[in-house]
């Protein structure tokens, strides 16, 4: 009977941890095709729907099901007061933020993942068993998964801040050949420091935890350290390097719980993450080293150059110019965004159509603050996606634009990228709106741009400015337009 007894246990235990398998499975393929369907800007949103239910599906599933040597999860009480807390504080703080502060709330949850991964590693680290290390010494694949996770999640957390800062612009740039040193010091220490801690294999890891403060320390003094020389341009980079530095920390703490879909959660993170650096790396013609060392851009102050006189074009004359064009391209930037003037731009793009012109829109890859701004504003006004063009592809047809509307747009047409190589965007690919016969600027007055510098494009010959807002410009252009 005895026998019988510890057979339906196990029974139970086996049917039990199979079913958790079979969801974490489910959560996991939910996960995958969320990740397609975010790739569209039409299936986006549904995309994002299907990765939260599968999560919510795979943290219910743990709080009911999981159970470890035949202990059920506990503390109820106090699991579901934090996941309350944290639901109600996120979904007050999205619904608030403006589409401009995106970005900031993006490098804001980006730092809490990194920070929940390096907690993990922090709360399990004396817990790693003694017969463990009795049979292996530290030496062994828990702790190395532990450290892992301490060192990418504290980097992760602390370069996140840092990055939410700048976004904010209340943390300036701090640029010098001692940071680049101190940074690859620190780099070689982490990772001689854990090698270490590893190799102390006789020692209780309970008398080792001081250590593990040492290291997370070390790691949270590097996130802010290379983060901090990063700015201008460049941030793009180093923000997805942070969102897949996150991805890898998470996918650590699924390694060390044998979770599926733990891990399944951070490879898809770490390795989306991953992509979108190389990809922004290529972009802006960076090394992943560079970014690592935090050694990036022109290393200096882009020499200030004289502004020559600025043109200005009156609305009559930007619109006949724009309705008797044969070929437009619109170049949006950040101002677009601010001034959420998407849907207008967008009506000019129409009725210039409708008097023959063939209209395009050249998508830098960094226009904006996040990856993909640009396509995520213009899909909301329901441009065609056809029409957008990526930077080297409307380059090559510039040639035979005849007007080039630059909205909100400034680093990303700055010709100093090209010509200076003092200046800290140097080498950044740029849409080449000089190429084409005339260029039109909107925007509110000759303040810069994100890396702070001056535009020559501004005052050069082929330009005219449109100055104001870009939303009352465009209502007045599409106005404008309407009556050629
Ligand atoms: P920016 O260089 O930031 O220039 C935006 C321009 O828009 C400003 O010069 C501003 O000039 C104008 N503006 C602001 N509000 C406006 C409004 N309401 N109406 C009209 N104009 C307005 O933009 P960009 O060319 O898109 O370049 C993006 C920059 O951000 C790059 O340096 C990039 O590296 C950086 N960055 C990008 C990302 C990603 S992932 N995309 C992330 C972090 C940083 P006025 O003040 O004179 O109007």
């Amino acid at each position: 009977m005895d026998r019988l007894i510890e057979f339906t246990k196990h029974v139970h235990f086996t049917f039990g941890d199979s079913v958790l398998e079979i969801i974490y499975l489910i959560a996991s393929i939910m996960f995958i095709l969320g990740l397609k369907k975010l790739s569209h800007p039409d299936t986006a949103k549904r995309g994002n729907l299907w990765a939260a239910t599968g999560m919510i599906l795979a943290i219910a599933a743990t709080l009911l099901l999981h159970s470890q040597d035949g202990h059920k999860i506990g503390n109820f009480g106090l699991i579901f007061t934090a996941i309350g807390i944290g639901t109600i504080l996120g979904w007050l703080i999205a619904k608030r933020v403006k589409m401009t502060k995106m970005p900031e709330l993006v490098s804001f949850f980006n730092g809490m993942g990194g920070a929940a991964a390096a907690l993990i590693s922090l709360v399990e680290y004396p817990h790693i068993s003694k017969e463990l290390i009795a049979d292996h010494g530290l030496l062994n694949w828990n702790t190395l998964v532990i450290l892992l996770g301490l060192i990418i999640g504290s980097i992760s957390f602390a370069g996140s801040v840092i990055a939410f800062g700048k976004l904010d612009g209340r943390i300036k740039d701090i640029r010098s050949k001692i940071l680049r040193v101190i940074n690859i010091m620190l780099l070689l220490f982490i990772v001689g420091f854990a090698l270490f801690i590893m190799t102390r294999n006789q020692v209780n890891p309970i008398e080792l935890t001081p250590f593990i403060y040492i290291l997370l320390a070390v790691s949270l003094v590097y996130g802010v350290l290379f983060v901090m020389p990063i700015g201008g341009a460049d941030m793009p980079v180093v923000i997805s390097l942070l969102n897949s530095l996150t991805g890898v920390a998470a996918a650590m703490g699924g390694f060390l719980y044998d979770n599926l879909v733990m891990l399944t959660g951070g490879i898809l993170v770490g390795s989306a993450g991953t992509i979108l650096t190389i990809l922004m790396c290529n972009a802006m013609n960076r090394s992943l080293f560079n970014v690592l060392i935090g050694a990036f851009g022109g290393g200096g102050m882009a020499a200030e150059t004289e502004q020559g006189s600025i043109k200005e074009v009156s609305i009559t004359d930007a619109a006949i110019l724009l309705g008797y064009s044969r070929k437009v391209m619109i170049v949006p930037g950040y101002g677009l965004a601010v001034a959420q003037a998407q849907h207008l731009a967008h009506e000019l793009d129409i009725i210039l159509e409708e008097k023959g012109v063939d209209i395009k829109y050249a998508i830098h890859p960094v226009a904006g603050r996040m990856p993909g701004h640009m396509n995520v504003l213009l899909a909301e006004a329901d441009v065609p996606y056809e029409k957008l063009l990526e930077s080297d592809k409307a380059n090559e047809e510039m040639e035979n634009v005849d007007v080039v509307v630059v909205i909100g747009a400034n680093d990303v047409v700055n010709p100093a990228a090209e010509d200076d190589p003092s200046s800290p965007i140097f080498g950044m690919p740029i849409v080449k709106t000089l190429k084409a016969k005339h260029v039109i600027v909107m925007k509110r007055g000759m303040g810069k741009g994100y890396a702070a510098i001056e535009n020559s494009l501004f005052s050069h010959e082929k330009t005219r400015m449109l100055f104001g807002n870009a939303k009352e410009t465009l209502q007045k252009l599409v106005a404008e337009v309407k009556n050629i």
